[in-house]
């Protein structure tokens, strides 16, 4: 796990550093911890009259291009695997300024990813391509909402920038407004 504040280097300068041995930190930035849940890497290929033509990759430029715009430093990650996704929640913790998860079909299981999710002190967003509540009854059931303080859904990729783009700074944004951030 990424640690909360990545210092971001700049490219030795030739002129100022002629060694070229030491980069000057320029700034440090929050890190979001963006997971993604089951099958969502098949996204383009899988149900696309659902969830769009997409893939996860385009999301994940979307959400490091919305980072970099907003000063937030992005990791992005997907599994299959419930306990690897429970893992990475508990690494994230005291780690990250805020979390963003689409758990996909764990939303409407993971009694562990709920718990998990308790470990955290910071903002969590849920967010889904589709809008689950609209859809079969099961998918009516989140066991993220009742942890999350937004969620986006049916919105398709923007729905993740929405979370990050909702004001235009770390320190005026969304994530900063939430009573418990980091
Ligand atoms: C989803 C909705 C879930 O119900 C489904 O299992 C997914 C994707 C969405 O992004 O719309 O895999 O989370």
């Amino acid at each position: 796990m990424v640690p909360q504040r990545v210092m971001t280097q700049t490219r030795p300068n030739p002129d100022t550093n002629p060694t070229h041995e030491r980069a000057r930190p320029v700034r440090d930035m929050p890190l979001i911890l963006v997971l993604n849940g089951p099958n969502l890497n098949m996204l383009g290929v899988r149900e696309p009259e659902i969830y769009g033509r997409h893939t996860l990759e385009d999301i994940r430029a979307l959400c490091e291009s919305a980072g970099a715009r907003l000063g937030f430093s992005i990791d992005f990650r997907q599994s299959n695997h419930e306990g690897e996704l429970v893992e990475w929640i508990q690494q994230a913790r005291g780690a990250v300024a805020g979390l963003v998860i689409n758990a996909a079909a764990y939303t409407h299981t993971s009694v562990a990813l709920h718990d998990a999710l308790k470990l955290l002190n910071v903002p969590i967003l849920e967010v889904h391509l589709s809008n689950p509540k609209t859809r079969e009854p099961f998918r009516h059931i989140s066991y993220i909402e009742p942890l999350a303080a937004a969620v986006f859904a049916g919105q398709g990729p923007k729905g993740y920038a929405c979370l990050l783009y909702t004001s235009p700074s770390p320190r005026d944004g969304l994530l900063s407004r939430m009573p418990s951030s980091a």
